[in-house]
């Protein structure tokens, strides 16, 4: 669906825009575990700005349906309160997942948020939180590769493929 090579370019476009945008910020950047460890990675390395990385870890999929509830809440070992926090999700679905660190980073008082996905459902959103950098809008689709995994497997695939029931 999507190749390496477009990825890739795509994030650097992303990672340029970013550097506009948040020079002389206190940057923590925040990685949504699993999914987003490769987007965050190669994003976070085009930075040309002082920032700081870390992770957390949220999943609320099982297979290939959104079981709408958030199984897992780690991580947080960061210092929030003041910072300029760039979330870096894999993809946005239904929006689920980043109500739920929308909340959490509100309440660890960040003084900004960004929100920086790799993939977006527009057809499946349900939030109305904006998304500041977007690398690609897809159908409403089950999707593989690139970090994005099918019960655990295809993470490590380089290009998007379409799950094909
Ligand atoms: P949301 O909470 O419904 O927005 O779902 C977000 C999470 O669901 C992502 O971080 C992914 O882990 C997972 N997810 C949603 N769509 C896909 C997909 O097409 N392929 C793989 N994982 C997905
Ligand atoms: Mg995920």
């Amino acid at each position: 669906m999507i190749t390496e090579e477009t990825l890739q370019k795509r994030i650097g476009e992303l990672a340029a825009q970013m550097n506009i945008d948040l020079k002389g910020k206190n940057v923590v950047c925040l990685g949504i575990l699993n999914g987003a460890f490769l987007f965050a990675a190669d994003i976070f390395r085009k930075l040309e700005i002082p920032a700081r990385i870390s992770f957390v870890k949220l999943a609320s999929y099982q297979g290939t349906k959104s079981s709408g509830t958030i199984k897992e809440l780690i991580g947080w070992n960061e210092e929030i309160k003041g910072t300029t926090v760039v979330v870096i999700e894999d993809i946005v679905d239904t929006g689920h997942t980043l109500e739920r660190i929308m909340a959490e980073l509100t309440m660890r008082e960040a003084a900004e948020i960004k929100i920086a996905t790799a993939f977006f459902k527009p057809d499946a959103y349900k939030s109305k939180i904006p998304l500041d950098y977007v690398g690609f809008e897809i159908p409403n689709d089950f999707v593989v590769g690139y970090g994005l995994d099918y019960d655990g497997y295809g993470r490590n695939i380089p290009s998007i493929y379409t799950l094909i029931h």
